[in-house]
Parts: structure tokens; C-alpha cells; sequence
């Protein structure tokens, strides 16, 4: 079987390739196979962003497909940055600058408490939906700590440590996308006939 990723990001390209590496599904990316499209992210949630890009390829190429949209969402900031937490400040913020706007938003605050999400969208062979979640819980930090990971990291934490100071299996582990990936990897395994 083969799947194509909805994305163009090859980090996450290759994290896939890990997953499902051994239950005979070839991965490939947009690239891999010569598709360049622009997809507007114009949903609210983190699954409609899902399904937006799943859809669109699949309209495409008309074969399985899947895409995923994470963010993170801070309570005391009524969920933002959430669906909007790549393009947060603006175009013209990277990583680093956004995560600095985070810190100077959340001054003085003493509600700390936010969630990464992470929503993936499967469309099967037939065009079935199928959706997947995960979530990880921790609190927002005072300054960047650590030096693993991207984006958000390095202010996302879980008890005493930041995910920048987490190993990428560590993180894995616990990981809003860990998570939904998880969910995923046993729906395929069951669709595939591997073993859960
Ligand atoms: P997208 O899922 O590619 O739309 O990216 C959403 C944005 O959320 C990323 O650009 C990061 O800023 C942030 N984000 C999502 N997952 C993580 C994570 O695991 N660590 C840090 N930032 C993340």
C-alpha cells in the first residue's frame, strides 16, 4: 500500500516513514511524488486543518492520504496561539521570536497552565475520513530552556523540564503528536492486518 503525507515539512515526512516502517505501507511525501500545491489552513480547529489539506490532496491524486496541524493552546490566553501557532506575530517572527511574544504575553500571568494538540486526518483508499487526537498537558515557562526540539519547546513544561530538554524519544513519548500518532499506528496495524 502506499500513503502519501500532506505536508512539505520533511521532519515530518521522516517521523512517518519511522511509523510505519515495517507494515509494508510506503510512505511518500508531496515531493517525492512531483506535487507542489499551495493549501489555505483556513479552519478553526486543529482537525478541520487536518482534513483541509487531506482533502485537497486526495481530491488530487485520488488515493490515501494523510496530513496532521498542531499548535499550542494556553489557558490564560483563552487557547491562542492554537490553530494560529505557526503564523502567531506574523509572517515575519520565526521560532525564536515567537516564542519571545509568548513569554511577553504571559508577563505577570500566574495561570500558566497550556496544552500542545495534535489532530491527524487519514483519508483511506475508498475516501473515508477517519481522525485522529492527542493531547499533552503542561505549563507555560518563564524563559527558553534547553536545546532540543523547535518551535515552542523550549517554553512548553512538563514538571521541572522543558520539551527542548527532552530527548526526541523522550518527547515522543508523551508528545500530543506521540500520542496521536500512537492512535493512528493501531487503526493501521488493524487495516493492514499487522498485529496491535
Ligand atoms: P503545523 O502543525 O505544521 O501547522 O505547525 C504548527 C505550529 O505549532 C508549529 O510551527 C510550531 O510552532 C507549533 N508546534 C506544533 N507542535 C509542536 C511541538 O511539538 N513543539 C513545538 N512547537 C510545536
Amino acid at each position: 500500500m502506499e500513503l502519501l503525507i500532506a505536508t512539505n515539512n520533511a521532519h515530518k515526512v521522516e517521523e512517518f516513514k519511522r511509523l510505519f516502517a515495517g507494515l509494508g505501507i510506503d510512505v511518500f511525501s508531496l515531493k517525492e511524488k512531483g506535487i507542489s500545491v499551495e493549501i489555505e489552513e483556513n479552519g478553526t480547529t486543529f482537525a478541520e486543518n487536518a482534513y483541509i489539506k487531506a482533502k485537497t490532496i486526495y481530491d488530487l491524486v485520488k488515493a490515501p492520504v494523510i496530513a496532521d496541524d498542531s499548535g499550542i493552546c494556553v489557558d490564560a490566553l483563552f487557547g491562542a496561539p492554537g490553530v494560529y501557532s505557526a503564523r502567531y506575530g506574523g509572517e515575519g517572527l520565526d521560532d525564536k521570536g515567537r516564542t519571545a511574544l509568548l513569554l511577553k504575553n504571559m508577563e505577570g500571568v500566574k495561570d500558566r497552565s497550556a496544552h500542545f494538540a495534535c489532530a491527524i486526518c487519514y483519508i483511506d483508499a475508498l475516501g473515508k475520513r477517519h481522525d485522529f487526537y492527542g493531547e499533552c498537558q503542561g505549563t507555560i515557562g518563564f524563559s527558553p530552556k534547553g536545546e532540543n526540539g523547535f518551535g515552542y519547546d523550549p517554553v512548553f513544561m512538563v514538571g521541572e523540564k522543558s520539551f527542548s530538554e527532552l530527548s526526541g524519544k523522550e518527547k515522543d513519548q508523551i508528545s500530543h503528536r506521540g500520542k496521536a500518532n500512537e492512535k493512528l499506528l493501531a487503526y493501521m496495524k488493524g487495516e493492514t492486518g499487522h498485529d496491535q
